[in-house]
């Protein structure tokens, strides 16, 4: 399978990237294609929903930016994980923007998705993880797995090994 992470944190030393990481490690073990696109570094802005990509833009945005470089790989993936921080109750920022941003070519081409969120405190999902359900179910594909990890030290070796085993059982 073809697998894409999408990273939305912008810390160098994140906990989410790290967990990110291991999932990727094991999914690599198990002989799939593994793929990590940091979109915390993108600059990007929400859809403008000006509907040129659903008018005359023939499923392209009109914001020439980087999300560019995500297209091509959205169209392709079999398997995508979202990794965000927890920004005030949400995804960050820059994780939200992208995915608003889904909206110019349409539905992604992956049937399998997994979430992974992490945390200052416990018990502050439930809006992403209830957005994160519903857009799956409206791409038509199957949640996989919903991760969430919180406090001062997430990147444990059980941790860790939890992300591996789980990239490695797709
Ligand atoms: C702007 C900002 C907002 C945050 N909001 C929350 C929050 O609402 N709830 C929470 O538990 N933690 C919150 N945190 C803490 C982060 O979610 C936490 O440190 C997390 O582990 C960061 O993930 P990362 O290391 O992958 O960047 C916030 C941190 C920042 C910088």
């Amino acid at each position: 399978m073809k697998v894409l992470i999408l990273n939305g944190s912008p810390r160098a030393k994140s906990n989410s990237v790290a967990l990110a990481e291991a999932f990727a490690e094991g999914a690599r073990s198990a002989g799939h294609d593994v793929e990590t696109v940091n979109v915390a570094k993108f600059k990007v802005t929400g859809c403008l929903a000006c509907e040129y990509c659903h008018t005359v833009g023939g499923g392209k945005c009109v914001q020439k930016d980087d999300m560019q470089e995500l297209y091509p790989k959205l169209a392709e993936a079999d398997m995508i994980l979202i990794a965000s921080p927890i920004y005030y109750w949400g995804f960050s920022g820059q994780m939200e923007s992208v995915i608003t941003r889904f909206y110019a070519p349409g539905k992604p081409a992956a049937k399998k998705y997994a979430l992974l969120l992490s945390s200052g405190s416990p018990g502050v999902y439930d809006g992403p993880v209830a957005q994160y359900k519903s857009f799956v179910s409206y791409f038509g594909a199957e949640n996989i797995g919903i991760k969430t990890f919180c406090g001062g030290s997430q990147l444990t070796a059980e941790n860790l090994a939890e992300m591996k085993a789980f990239g490695a059982s797709l």
